[in-house]
């Protein structure tokens, strides 16, 4: 009898566990609006050139699933996030967000993180009508497309023209700089972008661009290219790129003797920046970000301490904008009263005062938020707050 007893407990365990690999690996074929949970994806960088960014957004999106269904849920149901790496790569994006939607049937997409992964992803989630949230790519054509503002695709951060100003603006007013030197990566859409933007601004600030190099992914040696630009003599280098080839060009630069204050954007801010550059080659340069976590604002200073609980380490703003991310789609779903992905595309599109930790979200008419930048400088290694700057 007792034998039996435990055969039968042996058998259930058994199948439970199956029950949950096949939940775990998204094989359930639950339609998305009778479902007892609610599935959510991540296409994200979670191996590959920009790490870092992936990881920081998947535990933001983490943890504000974690407190929503802590809560009780959304609309009763639970959150579960399905996180699919796309290896810094467009191509593997494209096939990350084609499997969370044609596999795991998730109701919507948040990421990709860096702007060329996500432009190759917005048309997946077009051809098959779910809402698409990028949490951090800021070139203007995620959203928009020769004028036309792609449905299903939406952001929670700010967009490169505002970005890219900013810096210039920086430059020439707070710098004081006259000249300035341009080191684009060709090889990113963010990149490219940001550097017409800044030459533009600062242009027409009565500077002059006296130097422009340009390097791709992946590069070690940019040692040429640097003393071309030092030839020139600028007053100031402008390098929007991410920290891993910033790391070994802002380190390669000091080498080179460049004494003159080094400018980025958002794609500076990684713990690995430091690592690859050492602190000392840091001092004198400052990026522009979407939220400093020394920001005394109540919403931050929550966010900053349930995030060091949770992780053990100071949120960077891609895990900041990733919990915003998932709030915004949280928000999207509760309004909508449904889960539904067509319902939550068109709450998401009247998404408007929204607070959250990065600042307070309404949605334009090309699905962008207008937010403010906080401007950060690196002090031995140190970010430091230097000033918030509204749009
Ligand atoms: N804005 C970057 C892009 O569009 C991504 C990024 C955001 C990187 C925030 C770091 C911090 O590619």
């Amino acid at each position: 009898m007792k034998k039996k007893w435990l055969s039968f407990t042996g058998l259930a365990v058994a199948l439970t566990m199956v029950a949950g690999l096949v939940a775990g690996c998204g094989g359930s074929s639950t339609t998305s609006s009778d479902a007892k949970e609610i599935k959510v994806g991540g296409n994200l960088e979670l191996t590959g050139g920009v790490a870092t960014f992936g990881n920081s957004v998947a535990n933001g999106v983490k943890l504000a699933f974690k407190e929503v269904n802590a809560a009780g849920g959304v609309l009763g149901k639970q959150l579960v996030f399905i996180a699919a790496d796309n290896k810094s790569e467009p191509s593997e994006s494209t096939n990350a967000i084609t499997k969370l939607i044609t596999k795991d049937k998730v109701v919507a997409v948040i990421g990709a993180v860096a702007s060329t992964n996500t432009l190759a992803a917005v048309q997946v989630a077009q051809d098959n009508k779910i809402p698409l949230i990028t949490p951090t790519s800021t070139n203007p054509r995620v959203t928009v497309e020769n004028g036309k503002v792609r449905e299903w695709v939406f952001r929670s951060c700010f967009i490169d023209p505002f970005q890219g100003s900013v810096m210039a603006n920086f430059a020439s007013k707070s710098l004081n700089a006259k000249t300035a030197a341009i080191y684009t990566d060709n090889s990113s859409d963010y990149s490219k972008g940001l550097t017409e933007v800044f030459e533009q601004t600062f242009t027409k600030n009565g500077g002059k661009i006296v130097a422009k190099e340009a390097f791709l992914q992946k590069d070690q040696d940019f040692k040429a290219a640097l003393t071309k630009i030092k030839a020139a003599n600028p007053d100031v280098i402008f390098i929007p790129a991410y920290y891993e080839e910033v790391g070994k060009i802002v380190k390669q630069a000091r080498e080179l003797g460049i004494t003159v204050p080094l400018l980025g954007a958002d794609g500076w801010d990684s713990p690995k920046l430091v690592e690859i550059a050492g602190a000392a080659a840091l001092n004198n340069v400052y990026f522009s970000n979407h939220y400093s976590p020394e920001d005394k604002d109540p919403r931050v200073v929550k966010f900053v301490e349930a995030y060091k609980k949770e992780y053990g380490q100071v949120p960077d703003a891609l895990a900041a904008l990733g919990y915003d991310a998932a709030m915004l789609l949280v928000d999207a779903i509760k309004r909508a009263g449904s889960a539904e992905p067509a319902k939550i595309k068109d709450a998401l599109a009247q998404t408007k005062n929204l607070q959250l930790v990065s600042g307070v979200i309404s949605l334009d008419a090309n699905h962008n938020p207008v937010k403010s930048a906080a401007i950060i400088e690196l002090k031995d290694g140190k970010q430091i707050f230097k000033e918030k700057i509204n749009p």
